[in-house]
C-alpha cells in the first residue's frame, strides 16, 4: 500500500490518545487501525509533561499500526485545544485586479484579513473565510469567476500560543511522525457530528472532554464563534472525590455508572456504597448528594457557554439549538439539564459513520479524532489538487520556454 493513500489523525487528549489510520478509496476513507491509550501528559488540554504525553502517543501509534498492518507511517493531522486558544473575527478588502475574481484575488483579501496585530508569543492557526462581498453583493461563499470592481472578506481567526503548538509539535514528532496540519478540537468535532443542515440553520457544537469544554457556533455553514473553556468531566470527577471525600478512580466509577446531574424523585431513597480514602470504612451515600454535586458543576458549565452566547450577541443564530458531544457529555440527563437552562433544543452528538467504523467508535468521545480524519483527507484532496495545478503550470512554462527557444533557433 502506498504511503500516499495513508490518512492518519492524532487526538492528543487530556484523559486519552486516539489515532486512526484510514486508507483513502475513489469515494471516501476506511479506516484500518485504531489506537487509544490513557493520556497523562496534558492538563486542560495542553501538554505539561513531554516525555509523558509522547509514550502515550506513541503507544496509541503502535497500536493502530498493529491493527492496520502497517510499520512505516509519515505525518499526521493533530487536533489542537487548551485554554491558550483565542478565535476573533476580522475583515478584509481589495480592489479586483482583472474584474474577474480569481484565486490569487482571493488569496489578497484573505492576507489582508489577516493583517492584525497579534501578540508576538502567539500564531494563527487557522484562518476560514465566513462570507465574501462582491461590490454591493454580500454572503458569497465562492467568489471565483465573479466580476466586481472590489472584493471584501469576512473571516474568523484562531490563534494559540507558540510555546504550547511548539510542545504539542515536538510531542508528535518525538513519537515519530510530522504534524501535517494542525486542527482546532471542535472544528474537527463538528465536521464528524454535525450536518450541513445543522450548520447552515444555526448550531452550537459543545465537546465536553476531560479537561476542557470546546465550543464551536455554526450559522449559514460559517463558523461564526469558537471557544475553549477550560472545564470538562475531570472537574465533574474532582468535585465528587472532594465532596465524598473518596479518591478519584473511585469517584471516576461513581460517575460512569450512576451519575447523573438532576434530582429524580427516588434518587432521595436511593444509597450508593462507596470506598472511602484508604484506611476509612466504606460509606453510604444517597444518589441526590451525588445529582446535586455532579448538577451544580454542570449549571456553571452552562452558564459560562449561556454567557459567552450573550455576550457576542449570537443567542437569534442559534435556530438549530445545542449538540454535545465528547466522553464527558454521557453524564446522565445533562442535554435535559442544558435545555432548561440555555433555553434551546439540546441533543446528543454521536459521529456519523463511515467505512470501516466499529460500532465501539461511534461514541461522542471519538468525535474529534474522526473529525480529524475527515479534515485529513480533506487536507491531503486540496493538496493533490494544488499540485496537480502546480504540475500544470510547471508544465505550460516548460512548453512556453521550449517554443521560445524554437523560435529564437528558427529566426
Ligand atoms: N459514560 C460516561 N458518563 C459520564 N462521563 C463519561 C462517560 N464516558 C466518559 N466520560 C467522561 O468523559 C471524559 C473524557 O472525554 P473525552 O475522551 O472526550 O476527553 P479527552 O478528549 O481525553 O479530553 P480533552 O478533549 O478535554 O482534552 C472523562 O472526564 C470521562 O469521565
Ligand atoms: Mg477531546
Amino acid at each position: 500500500m502506498s504511503t500516499k493513500s495513508v490518512i492518519v489523525a492524532l487526538d492528543i487528549g487530556t484523559t486519552k490518545v486516539c489515532t486512526l489510520i484510514a486508507q483513502k478509496t475513489p469515494k471516501n476513507i476506511e479506516i484500518l487501525g485504531v489506537g487509544s491509550h490513557p493520556s497523562h501528559g496534558l492538563k486542560k488540554g495542553s501538554v505539561v509533561n513531554i516525555e509523558k504525553t509522547v509514550e502515550s502517543i506513541r503507544t496509541s501509534i503502535e497500536e493502530a499500526k498493529l491493527m492496520a498492518g502497517i510499520d512505516e507511517l509519515e505525518s499526521a493531522t493533530v487536533g489542537i485545544a487548551g485554554n491558550h486558544i483565542f478565535c476573533f473575527n476580522s475583515s478584509g478588502v481589495v480592489p479586483v485586479k482583472n474584474k474577474e475574481i480569481n484565486q490569487s484575488d482571493v488569496d489578497r483579501v484573505i492576507e489582508a484579513a489577516k493583517a492584525v496585530l497579534i501578540p508576538s508569543d502567539r500564531e494563527i492557526l487557522h484562518v476560514i473565510p465566513q462570507e465574501f462581498k462582491v461590490d454591493n453583493t454580500v454572503g458569497i461563499k465562492n467568489p471565483i469567476g465573479m466580476c466586481g470592481s472590489r472584493l471584501e472578506v469576512n473571516v474568523h481567526i484562531v490563534t494559540g500560543k507558540t510555546p504550547l503548538i511548539h510542545n504539542l509539535v515536538k510531542c508528535v514528532e518525538q513519537a515519530g511522525l510530522t504534524a501535517n496540519s494542525i486542527i482546532l478540537q471542535p472544528i474537527a468535532s463538528s465536521r464528524s457530528v454535525l450536518s450541513q443542515e445543522e450548520k447552515e440553520l444555526g448550531v452550537v457544537l459543545i465537546d465536553i472532554g476531560g479537561g476542557t469544554t470546546d465550543v464551536a457556533l455554526w450559522k449559514e455553514g460559517s463558523l461564526l464563534h469558537s471557544q475553549i473553556i477550560p472545564l470538562g468531566g475531570n472537574h465533574f470527577t474532582n468535585d465528587l472525590a472532594v465532596a465524598l471525600k473518596i479518591p478519584h478512580n473511585e469517584a471516576e466509577k461513581i460517575k460512569l455508572t450512576h451519575g447523573t446531574v438532576l434530582r429524580e424523585p427516588k434518587a432521595k431513597e436511593t444509597y450508593l456504597t462507596v470506598q472511602g480514602l484508604s484506611g476509612t470504612r466504606p460509606r453510604e451515600v444517597s444518589l441526590s448528594f451525588v445529582a446535586e454535586v455532579l448538577g451544580a458543576r454542570a449549571e456553571e458549565l452552562f452558564t459560562v457557554i449561556k454567557d459567552l452566547v450573550l455576550e457576542k450577541n449570537l443567542q437569534d443564530q442559534i435556530t438549530g439549538g445545542f449538540v454535545l458531544t465528547g466522553g464527558g457529555a454521557l453524564i446522565k440527563n445533562l442535554p435535559e439539564l442544558a435545555e432548561y437552562q440555555l433555553e434551546k433544543p439540546v441533543k446528543l452528538g454521536y459521529p456519523q459513520a463511515f467505512g470501516g467504523m466499529t460500532t465501539a467508535m461511534q461514541h461522542p468521545k471519538f468525535s474529534t479524532v474522526l473529525g480529524l480524519l475527515q479534515e485529513s483527507q480533506h487536507v491531503s484532496e486540496a493538496r493533490s489538487r494544488e499540485e496537480k495545478v502546480q504540475e500544470e503550470t510547471d508544465m505550460f512554462d516548460k512548453l512556453g520556454k521550449s517554443m521560445k527557444n524554437l523560435f529564437k533557433e528558427i529566426f
